[in-house]
Protein backbone atom coordinates (compact mmCIF):
# COMPACT_ATOMS: atom_id res chain seq x y z
CA UNK A 1 0.00 0.00 0.00
CA UNK A 2 2.87 2.72 0.79
CA UNK A 3 4.35 1.01 -2.08
CA UNK A 4 1.62 2.56 -4.39
CA UNK A 5 1.16 5.23 -3.04
CA UNK A 6 5.03 6.51 -2.64
CA UNK A 7 5.27 5.61 -6.50
CA UNK A 8 2.10 7.74 -7.10
CA UNK A 9 3.29 10.68 -4.99
CA UNK A 10 6.85 10.21 -6.93
CA UNK A 11 5.80 10.63 -10.21
CA UNK A 12 3.68 13.67 -9.39
CA UNK A 13 6.25 15.25 -7.93
CA UNK A 14 9.35 14.49 -10.06
CA UNK A 15 6.86 15.30 -12.97
CA UNK A 16 5.97 18.76 -11.28
CA UNK A 17 10.06 18.82 -10.93
CA UNK A 18 12.36 16.65 -12.19
CA UNK A 19 15.13 17.36 -9.46
CA UNK A 20 12.58 16.95 -6.44
CA UNK A 21 14.12 15.32 -3.47
CA UNK A 22 13.35 12.29 -2.09
CA UNK A 23 12.36 13.75 1.15
CA UNK A 24 9.48 15.71 -0.20
CA UNK A 25 7.99 12.49 -1.84
CA UNK A 26 8.08 10.75 1.22
CA UNK A 27 6.11 14.03 2.49
CA UNK A 28 3.75 14.35 -0.42
CA UNK A 29 3.50 10.09 0.72
CA UNK A 30 2.89 11.05 3.83
CA UNK A 31 5.71 8.33 5.08
CA UNK A 32 8.92 8.42 6.62
CA UNK A 33 11.75 8.64 4.91
CA UNK A 34 13.07 6.04 6.56
CA UNK A 35 10.14 3.55 5.49
CA UNK A 36 10.53 5.43 1.53
CA UNK A 37 14.16 3.94 1.76
CA UNK A 38 13.17 0.37 3.26
CA UNK A 39 11.28 0.26 -0.48
CA UNK A 40 13.70 1.80 -2.55
CA UNK A 41 17.11 1.54 -1.68
CA UNK A 42 18.17 4.96 -4.10
CA UNK A 43 16.58 7.72 -6.02
CA UNK A 44 18.11 5.55 -8.84
CA UNK A 45 16.06 2.13 -7.53
CA UNK A 46 13.04 4.65 -7.36
CA UNK A 47 13.33 6.05 -11.40
CA UNK A 48 13.91 2.30 -11.96
CA UNK A 49 10.52 1.30 -11.04
CA UNK A 50 8.82 4.40 -12.29
CA UNK A 51 10.39 3.54 -15.50
CA UNK A 52 9.22 -0.24 -15.75
CA UNK A 53 5.79 1.15 -14.67
CA UNK A 54 5.57 3.74 -17.10
CA UNK A 55 6.55 0.96 -20.01
CA UNK A 56 4.00 -1.55 -18.46
CA UNK A 57 1.49 0.95 -18.88
CA UNK A 58 2.15 1.85 -22.50
CA UNK A 59 2.76 -1.63 -23.17
CA UNK A 60 -1.55 -2.27 -22.15
CA UNK A 61 -2.84 1.39 -23.89
CA UNK A 62 -1.19 -0.13 -27.08
CA UNK A 63 -2.46 -4.51 -26.34
CA UNK A 64 -6.02 -2.43 -25.41
CA UNK A 65 -5.83 -0.31 -28.64
CA UNK A 66 -5.96 -3.82 -30.64
CA UNK A 67 -8.97 -5.28 -30.40
CA UNK A 68 -8.42 -8.83 -31.87
CA UNK A 69 -10.03 -9.22 -35.78
CA UNK A 70 -11.08 -5.56 -35.40
CA UNK A 71 -9.41 -4.97 -39.07
CA UNK A 72 -7.97 -8.05 -40.68
CA UNK A 73 -5.30 -6.22 -42.73
CA UNK A 74 -3.61 -4.41 -39.39
CA UNK A 75 -3.97 -8.35 -38.06
CA UNK A 76 -2.38 -10.14 -40.75
CA UNK A 77 0.02 -7.18 -40.77
CA UNK A 78 1.05 -7.82 -37.26
CA UNK A 79 0.67 -11.52 -38.02
CA UNK A 80 3.41 -10.97 -40.60
CA UNK A 81 6.11 -9.57 -38.63
CA UNK A 82 5.33 -12.00 -35.58
CA UNK A 83 8.77 -13.67 -36.75
CA UNK A 84 10.60 -10.68 -36.42
CA UNK A 85 9.37 -8.83 -33.11
CA UNK A 86 11.55 -10.94 -30.99
CA UNK A 87 14.94 -9.85 -33.05
CA UNK A 88 13.56 -6.59 -33.07
CA UNK A 89 13.16 -6.30 -28.95
CA UNK A 90 16.83 -7.76 -29.01
CA UNK A 91 18.06 -5.75 -31.90
CA UNK A 92 16.93 -2.66 -29.33
CA UNK A 93 18.00 -4.18 -26.65
CA UNK A 94 21.62 -4.41 -27.73
CA UNK A 95 21.45 -0.81 -29.28
CA UNK A 96 20.57 0.50 -25.84
CA UNK A 97 23.44 -1.33 -24.29
CA UNK A 98 25.68 -0.14 -26.22
CA UNK A 99 24.31 3.66 -25.67
CA UNK A 100 23.30 4.06 -29.09
CA UNK A 101 19.31 4.51 -28.52
CA UNK A 102 17.84 6.21 -26.06
CA UNK A 103 16.78 4.03 -22.51
CA UNK A 104 14.28 5.86 -20.90
CA UNK A 105 12.04 3.01 -22.20
CA UNK A 106 12.14 -0.54 -22.01
CA UNK A 107 13.19 -2.47 -25.53
CA UNK A 108 9.78 -3.96 -25.82
CA UNK A 109 7.90 -0.63 -25.47
CA UNK A 110 10.59 0.83 -28.25
CA UNK A 111 9.61 -2.84 -30.33
CA UNK A 112 5.57 -2.07 -30.32
CA UNK A 113 5.84 1.55 -31.01
CA UNK A 114 7.75 0.72 -34.13
CA UNK A 115 5.52 -1.98 -35.17
CA UNK A 116 2.32 0.68 -34.57
CA UNK A 117 4.55 2.95 -36.72
CA UNK A 118 4.56 1.19 -39.59
CA UNK A 119 1.08 0.31 -39.14
CA UNK A 120 0.22 3.82 -39.16
CA UNK A 121 2.66 4.17 -42.46
CA UNK A 122 0.78 1.58 -43.91
CA UNK A 123 -2.00 2.76 -43.54
CA UNK A 124 -1.56 5.69 -44.54
CA UNK A 125 -0.36 4.53 -47.99
CA UNK A 126 -3.62 2.39 -48.47
CA UNK A 127 -5.52 4.88 -47.96
CA UNK A 128 -4.62 7.38 -50.23
CA UNK A 129 -4.71 10.41 -47.46
CA UNK A 130 -1.02 10.53 -48.52
CA UNK A 131 -0.59 11.56 -51.90
CA UNK A 132 2.36 10.20 -53.96
CA UNK A 133 0.49 8.53 -56.88
CA UNK A 134 4.13 8.10 -58.73
CA UNK A 135 6.39 7.40 -56.02
CA UNK A 136 8.14 10.60 -57.00
CA UNK A 137 8.13 12.40 -53.85
CA UNK A 138 9.60 9.74 -52.24
CA UNK A 139 12.28 9.33 -54.74
CA UNK A 140 13.24 12.75 -57.00
CA UNK A 141 16.05 13.45 -54.91
CA UNK A 142 18.79 11.10 -53.59
CA UNK A 143 19.11 12.50 -50.10
CA UNK A 144 22.50 14.08 -48.84
CA UNK A 145 23.77 10.59 -47.41
CA UNK A 146 23.00 9.15 -50.77
CA UNK A 147 24.59 12.28 -52.65
CA UNK A 148 27.83 11.94 -50.35
CA UNK A 149 27.94 8.38 -50.63
CA UNK A 150 28.00 8.59 -54.77
CA UNK A 151 29.39 11.92 -54.98
CA UNK A 152 30.41 14.65 -53.45
CA UNK A 153 32.90 12.72 -50.60
CA UNK A 154 33.94 9.85 -52.66
CA UNK A 155 37.05 9.62 -53.85
CA UNK A 156 39.60 7.50 -56.02
CA UNK A 157 41.42 5.34 -53.52
CA UNK A 158 45.00 4.42 -54.07
CA UNK A 159 45.85 2.12 -51.18
CA UNK A 160 43.35 -0.66 -49.60
CA UNK A 161 42.66 -2.07 -46.56
CA UNK A 162 43.04 -6.00 -46.54
CA UNK A 163 39.29 -6.38 -46.05
CA UNK A 164 38.22 -8.99 -47.97
CA UNK A 165 35.46 -8.12 -50.73
CA UNK A 166 33.34 -11.12 -51.64
CA UNK A 167 31.44 -12.29 -54.63
CA UNK A 168 28.02 -11.40 -53.38
CA UNK A 169 29.38 -7.79 -53.21
CA UNK A 170 30.99 -8.37 -56.87
CA UNK A 171 27.40 -9.36 -57.66
CA UNK A 172 25.87 -6.68 -56.25
CA UNK A 173 27.92 -4.05 -58.66
CA UNK A 174 27.06 -5.85 -61.37
CA UNK A 175 23.56 -5.62 -60.64
CA UNK A 176 23.14 -2.02 -60.05
CA UNK A 177 25.70 -1.17 -62.97
CA UNK A 178 23.80 -2.97 -65.75
CA UNK A 179 20.92 -0.36 -65.74
CA UNK A 180 22.89 1.70 -67.51
CA UNK A 181 21.74 3.76 -70.87
CA UNK A 182 23.59 2.52 -73.66
CA UNK A 183 22.76 3.58 -76.98
CA UNK A 184 20.15 0.82 -78.75
CA UNK A 185 20.46 -0.76 -75.12
CA UNK A 186 23.48 -2.26 -76.85
CA UNK A 187 25.70 -2.69 -73.85
CA UNK A 188 28.87 -3.63 -75.04
CA UNK A 189 30.82 -3.12 -71.50
CA UNK A 190 32.56 -6.87 -70.19
CA UNK A 191 33.87 -7.08 -66.87
CA UNK A 192 36.70 -9.71 -65.66
CA UNK A 193 36.90 -9.62 -61.74
CA UNK A 194 40.67 -10.46 -60.81
CA UNK A 195 40.74 -11.71 -57.10
CA UNK A 196 43.61 -13.48 -55.90
CA UNK A 197 47.26 -12.81 -55.59
CA UNK A 198 48.11 -15.57 -58.74
CA UNK A 199 45.45 -13.91 -61.38
CA UNK A 200 46.71 -10.51 -60.33
CA UNK A 201 50.49 -11.46 -61.50
CA UNK A 202 49.81 -11.59 -65.40
CA UNK A 203 48.77 -8.32 -65.45
CA UNK A 204 51.09 -6.25 -62.90
CA UNK A 205 53.93 -5.93 -66.10
CA UNK A 206 51.50 -4.38 -68.68
CA UNK A 207 50.52 -1.62 -65.70
CA UNK A 208 52.55 1.52 -65.77
CA UNK A 209 55.10 1.52 -62.83
CA UNK A 210 52.98 4.15 -60.70
CA UNK A 211 49.97 1.52 -60.73
CA UNK A 212 51.63 -1.15 -59.94
CA UNK A 213 52.13 -1.64 -56.30
CA UNK A 214 48.25 -0.71 -55.25
CA UNK A 215 47.11 -2.99 -57.66
CA UNK A 216 49.06 -5.52 -56.03
CA UNK A 217 47.75 -4.34 -52.45
CA UNK A 218 43.43 -4.30 -54.23
CA UNK A 219 41.61 -7.06 -52.84
CA UNK A 220 39.93 -7.20 -56.26
CA UNK A 221 41.00 -5.92 -59.17
CA UNK A 222 38.11 -5.29 -62.55
CA UNK A 223 39.75 -5.05 -65.95
CA UNK A 224 37.05 -3.61 -67.87
CA UNK A 225 36.66 -4.45 -71.52
CA UNK A 226 34.16 -3.70 -74.56
CA UNK A 227 33.05 -6.55 -76.42
CA UNK A 228 33.42 -6.03 -80.39
CA UNK A 229 30.45 -8.34 -81.19
CA UNK A 230 28.07 -6.90 -78.73
CA UNK A 231 26.08 -6.62 -82.35
CA UNK A 232 25.04 -10.59 -81.80
CA UNK A 233 23.12 -9.74 -78.44
CA UNK A 234 21.14 -7.27 -79.91
CA UNK A 235 17.58 -9.18 -81.16
CA UNK A 236 18.24 -10.07 -77.66
CA UNK A 237 18.61 -6.57 -75.67
CA UNK A 238 16.32 -4.62 -78.42
CA UNK A 239 13.57 -7.19 -79.94
CA UNK A 240 12.15 -4.38 -81.83
CA UNK A 241 15.22 -3.73 -84.20
CA UNK A 242 17.98 -5.73 -82.92
CA UNK A 243 17.81 -8.37 -85.90
CA UNK A 244 17.89 -5.47 -88.26
CA UNK A 245 21.08 -3.52 -86.40
CA UNK A 246 22.83 -6.89 -85.92
CA UNK A 247 23.13 -7.50 -89.84
CA UNK A 248 23.54 -3.65 -90.00
CA UNK A 249 26.88 -4.03 -87.98
CA UNK A 250 27.84 -7.49 -89.18
CA UNK A 251 30.96 -5.99 -91.96
CA UNK A 252 31.29 -2.75 -89.99
CA UNK A 253 34.09 -3.61 -87.62
CA UNK A 254 35.45 -0.37 -87.28
CA UNK A 255 31.91 0.98 -86.69
CA UNK A 256 31.50 -1.37 -84.08
CA UNK A 257 34.21 -0.29 -82.27
CA UNK A 258 33.42 3.03 -82.02
CA UNK A 259 30.06 2.26 -80.74
CA UNK A 260 31.46 0.16 -78.23
CA UNK A 261 34.18 1.85 -76.97
CA UNK A 262 32.24 4.78 -76.31
CA UNK A 263 29.33 3.10 -74.60
CA UNK A 264 31.24 1.09 -73.04
CA UNK A 265 32.91 4.21 -71.50
CA UNK A 266 29.37 5.27 -70.33
CA UNK A 267 28.89 2.41 -68.57
CA UNK A 268 31.56 2.05 -66.89
CA UNK A 269 30.69 5.47 -65.31
CA UNK A 270 27.82 4.07 -63.93
CA UNK A 271 29.81 1.28 -62.84
CA UNK A 272 32.09 3.31 -60.99
CA UNK A 273 29.24 4.80 -59.17
CA UNK A 274 28.02 0.91 -58.62
CA UNK A 275 31.05 0.16 -56.79
CA UNK A 276 30.31 3.10 -54.47
CA UNK A 277 26.79 1.95 -54.31
CA UNK A 278 27.77 -1.42 -53.28
CA UNK A 279 29.87 0.07 -50.09
CA UNK A 280 33.47 0.00 -51.66
CA UNK A 281 35.82 1.94 -53.22
CA UNK A 282 37.50 2.08 -56.31
CA UNK A 283 40.73 3.46 -58.31
CA UNK A 284 40.12 3.65 -61.86
CA UNK A 285 43.54 3.56 -64.10
CA UNK A 286 43.90 4.08 -67.66
CA UNK A 287 47.83 3.59 -67.73
CA UNK A 288 48.73 0.49 -68.95
CA UNK A 289 49.34 -1.39 -72.25
CA UNK A 290 46.03 -2.20 -73.47
CA UNK A 291 47.46 -4.90 -76.10
CA UNK A 292 49.36 -6.98 -73.56
CA UNK A 293 46.29 -6.94 -70.85
CA UNK A 294 44.24 -8.27 -74.46
CA UNK A 295 46.86 -10.81 -75.30
CA UNK A 296 46.92 -12.08 -71.39
CA UNK A 297 43.43 -12.17 -70.68
CA UNK A 298 41.81 -11.91 -74.00
CA UNK A 299 43.20 -13.76 -76.84
CA UNK A 300 41.14 -15.33 -79.18
CA UNK A 301 38.14 -13.16 -77.98
CA UNK A 302 36.05 -10.17 -79.25
CA UNK A 303 36.42 -8.65 -75.69
CA UNK A 304 38.88 -5.31 -75.50
CA UNK A 305 40.12 -3.75 -72.34
CA UNK A 306 39.81 0.10 -71.62
CA UNK A 307 39.91 0.69 -67.90
CA UNK A 308 41.27 -1.16 -65.14
CA UNK A 309 39.62 -0.74 -61.57
CA UNK A 310 41.17 -1.68 -58.09
CA UNK A 311 38.18 -2.12 -56.01
CA UNK A 312 38.07 -2.48 -52.41
CA UNK A 313 37.83 -0.82 -49.34
CA UNK A 314 40.19 2.49 -48.04
CA UNK A 315 43.43 1.47 -46.47
CA UNK A 316 45.69 3.78 -44.64
CA UNK A 317 46.18 7.04 -46.44
CA UNK A 318 44.18 6.03 -48.92
CA UNK A 319 44.13 9.35 -51.05
CA UNK A 320 46.07 12.00 -53.20
CA UNK A 321 44.58 15.85 -52.11
CA UNK A 322 41.22 16.23 -53.78
CA UNK A 323 41.70 18.05 -57.08
CA UNK A 324 39.66 21.35 -58.01
CA UNK A 325 36.53 20.58 -59.80
CA UNK A 326 35.15 23.07 -63.35
CA UNK A 327 32.78 25.05 -61.67
CA UNK A 328 29.32 25.82 -63.11
CA UNK A 329 30.05 28.99 -64.35
CA UNK A 330 32.59 27.52 -66.89
CA UNK A 331 31.38 23.95 -67.17
CA UNK A 332 27.86 24.59 -68.18
CA UNK A 333 25.81 27.22 -70.87
CA UNK A 334 22.81 27.94 -70.85
CA UNK A 335 19.86 28.68 -73.90
C1 LIG B 1 39.57 6.94 -67.00
C2 LIG B 1 40.43 7.18 -65.80
C3 LIG B 1 41.78 6.88 -65.85
C4 LIG B 1 42.59 7.05 -64.73
N1 LIG B 1 43.89 6.61 -64.77
C5 LIG B 1 44.63 6.66 -63.65
C6 LIG B 1 45.91 6.04 -63.61
O1 LIG B 1 46.36 5.44 -64.57
N2 LIG B 1 46.63 6.10 -62.47
C7 LIG B 1 46.14 6.75 -61.36
O2 LIG B 1 46.82 6.77 -60.33
N3 LIG B 1 44.91 7.31 -61.35
C8 LIG B 1 44.14 7.27 -62.46
N4 LIG B 1 42.88 7.79 -62.45
C9 LIG B 1 42.37 8.44 -61.22
C10 LIG B 1 42.12 9.95 -61.38
O3 LIG B 1 43.32 10.68 -61.33
C11 LIG B 1 41.16 10.39 -60.22
O4 LIG B 1 39.96 9.68 -60.40
C12 LIG B 1 40.89 11.88 -60.22
O5 LIG B 1 42.05 12.61 -59.94
C13 LIG B 1 39.82 12.24 -59.19
O6 LIG B 1 40.18 11.87 -57.89
P1 LIG B 1 39.10 11.89 -56.71
O7 LIG B 1 37.99 10.96 -57.13
O8 LIG B 1 39.78 11.38 -55.49
O9 LIG B 1 38.60 13.27 -56.57
C14 LIG B 1 42.05 7.61 -63.55
C15 LIG B 1 40.70 7.92 -63.50
C16 LIG B 1 39.90 7.69 -64.61
C17 LIG B 1 38.40 7.97 -64.48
Amino acid sequence: MNRRRLLTAARQKLRDNPDASLDSIALAAGVTRRTLYGHFSSRQALIAELTQEAGQALHEAFAAARIPGADPKQEAIRAALEPARDEAVAALRRGQHEGVFASHLPSPVLAQALEALMLALAEENTGYTWTDPTGEAAASVLDDAGQKLLFTEARTVNNFAATVVDDDELSLIWDLARWSPSAANGQPLRVLFVRTREGKEPLIPHLDEGNRAKTLGAPVVAVLAYDVDFHEQMPAVFPARGEMLRVAFADQIEKRESVAAYNSALQTGVFLLAVRAAGLAAGPMAGFNRGGVDEEFFAGTSWRSHLVVNIGHPGTDPWFPRLPRVSVVDAVAWA
